[in-house]
């Protein structure tokens, strides 16, 4: 079913052809030779068409319409589809701003037909890819998709994979079956891979203001798929679409790594009755050499947890060890575990017990002002502490109610004051954060390492 965000008669101008901009906004291997292939000639009724419209896709949307592109959105879910429609996705202020803009506009649609693909010039897929409970790459919802899009594919379109994913991905899920269809790259149709970059809940960083890398799988499916992207962001090549995927798992894994070496550095700091946060800070300072990672409960959302076991997995096949990534990964999923280890010896040096004490968990959010649950170290630390026997509750008011690995069902707090906790957990300091009601008679453990405003705050 097509759903129509625009007035009755629906988007009434016919999408330009992509066409290979004549100045790269960064130095691109090609750009001095490149031709606009002949299949552009062809015209579209969308530019663009963005499969899967979360947290990603939905702010890559609204950037290329506001870049002046005319967008079809698809996404599988009519749930999806009802919370955009109804203005209750969780976006950036100027996004929702995007949103609204879109919305009055007559060439922007959002539907959950995958036959619509055909009418978008370009086709770009921003589905996610998890990992399984063992930690394993979990493939599925990228497969369908992309079995989705090649079924679709019309000659003359680009199809672009931006969701994150192994290296060979785009060979393996776009190229091969394309040409199975006897659709091929480079001539009938073009395939590129640029990872998605975006941030969801920073608005200092504009989303057309962040570089795409681009591999593509021949150069003139780079070509086109340049000619695309510099339409709202700036470009940089690469010579393949294997270099492509490999940028984002190495900018992910980098963060992984640093994160647990930051963590690490706070608890070296600890045992030494230093402040690791005056530690970074003052280390910040150096204008090189140095990039300031902060330590943490652990880490959340869709990337971090997930994206190096990408790389790992595809290296088990290739018998090739990575012992630090391998090592920071551990690091960094124990790190709730060690959230609980810590509350229990907090209390217990008061001569207290974990078992009957009220900890009341503040911002559940796996970031700060972010309404995404997804592995948010706060859901472990519930758990964890709910085994050792607390009685726990949570406050964060951008989720009414949360659902446990184990299935338990909790319900905000609302009113942290009366929650009486012994224990107050800050795991999220979200921007609109109230923390007045806090008392002096509570435990504070701040995981966060950023609530240097709190009296006697105890460090994670
Ligand atoms: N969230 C982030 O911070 C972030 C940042 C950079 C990159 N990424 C990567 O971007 C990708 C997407 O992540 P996300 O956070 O936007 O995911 P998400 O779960 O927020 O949204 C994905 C959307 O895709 C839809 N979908 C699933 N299968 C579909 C199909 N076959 N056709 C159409 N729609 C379909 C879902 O209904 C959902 O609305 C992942 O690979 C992720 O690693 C995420």
């Amino acid at each position: 079913m097509t759903i129509l965000v625009t007035p009755p008669s629906g988007p009434s101008r016919i999408a330009s052809p992509i066409t290979a901009p004549s100045v790269s906004t960064m130095p691109s291997a090609t750009s001095a030779t490149r031709t606009v292939p002949p299949h552009l000639g062809q015209a579209f009724e969308f530019d663009v068409a963005i499969v899967g419209l979360g947290y990603v896709g939905l702010p890559t949307a609204l950037a290329y319409h506001h870049a002046g592109s005319s967008v079809l959105g698809l996404d599988v879910s009519e749930a999806r589809l009802a919370t955009i429609r109804s203005r209750a996705a969780d976006l950036l202020d100027s996004d929702r701003d995007r949103l609204e803009e879109a919305f009055v506009a007559d060439d922007f649609l959002i539907t959950s037909d995958p036959a619509a693909l055909s009418r978008a010039a370009a086709v770009i897929v921003c589905v996610p890819t998890p990992v399984d409970e063992y930690l394993v790459p979990d493939l599925g919802i990228l497969r369908a998709a992309s079995a989705m899009v090649v079924a679709n594919s019309v000659p003359g379109q680009l199809l672009m994979l931006t969701s994150t994913t192994y290296v060979g991905c785009t060979e393996d899920l776009l190229v091969q079956p394309l040409v199975h269809r006897g659709l091929l790259p480079g001539r009938d149709v073009f395939v590129a891979f640029s990872p998605e970059r975006i941030d969801p809940g920073n608005a200092t960083v504009a989303h057309e203001d962040v570089p795409r890398v681009l591999g593509g799988a021949t150069d003139t499916c780079a070509d086109v798929a340049d000619a695309l992207l510099a339409r709202y962001a700036p470009v940089h090549r690469v010579p393949s679409l294997a270099a492509a995927e490999m940028t984002k798992l190495l900018e992910n894994t980098f963060r992984a790594v640093n994160i647990a070496l930051a963590n690490e550095f706070s608890d070296i700091c600890r045992t030494m009755d230093i402040d690791v946060a005056d530690v970074i800070d003052a280390a910040a300072t150096k204008p090189y050499g140095f990039m300031a990672f902060l330590p943490g409960p652990g880490v959340g959302g869709h990337c971090i947890p997930c994206d190096p076991h990408y790389l790992l997995w595809q290296l088990k096949a290739k018998r090739q060890p990575a012992p630090m990534i391998t090592q920071a990964m551990a690091e960094i999923a124990s790190r709730p575990g060690r959230v609980v280890d810590r509350t229990r010896e907090v209390l217990s040096d008061a001569g207290r017990g974990l078992r009957g004490a009220r900890v009341l968990v503040v911002g559940v959010a796996y970031k700060r002002d972010v309404a995404d649950l997804r592995e948010s170290p706060a859901l472990e630390i519930l758990e964890g502490l709910r085994a050792a026997g607390a009685e726990v509750g949570y406050a964060d008011h951008r989720f009414p109610r949360l659902t446990l690995r184990n299935g338990e069902v909790l319900d905000d707090v609302v009113d942290e004051a009366s929650f009486a906790a012994d224990v107050v957990l800050l795991h999220t300091r979200h921007s609109d954060a109230d923390l007045s009601w806090i008392t002096e008679r509570q435990f504070v453990i701040d995981t966060t390492y950023r609530g240097a405003d709190l009296v006697d705050r105890i460090i994670l």
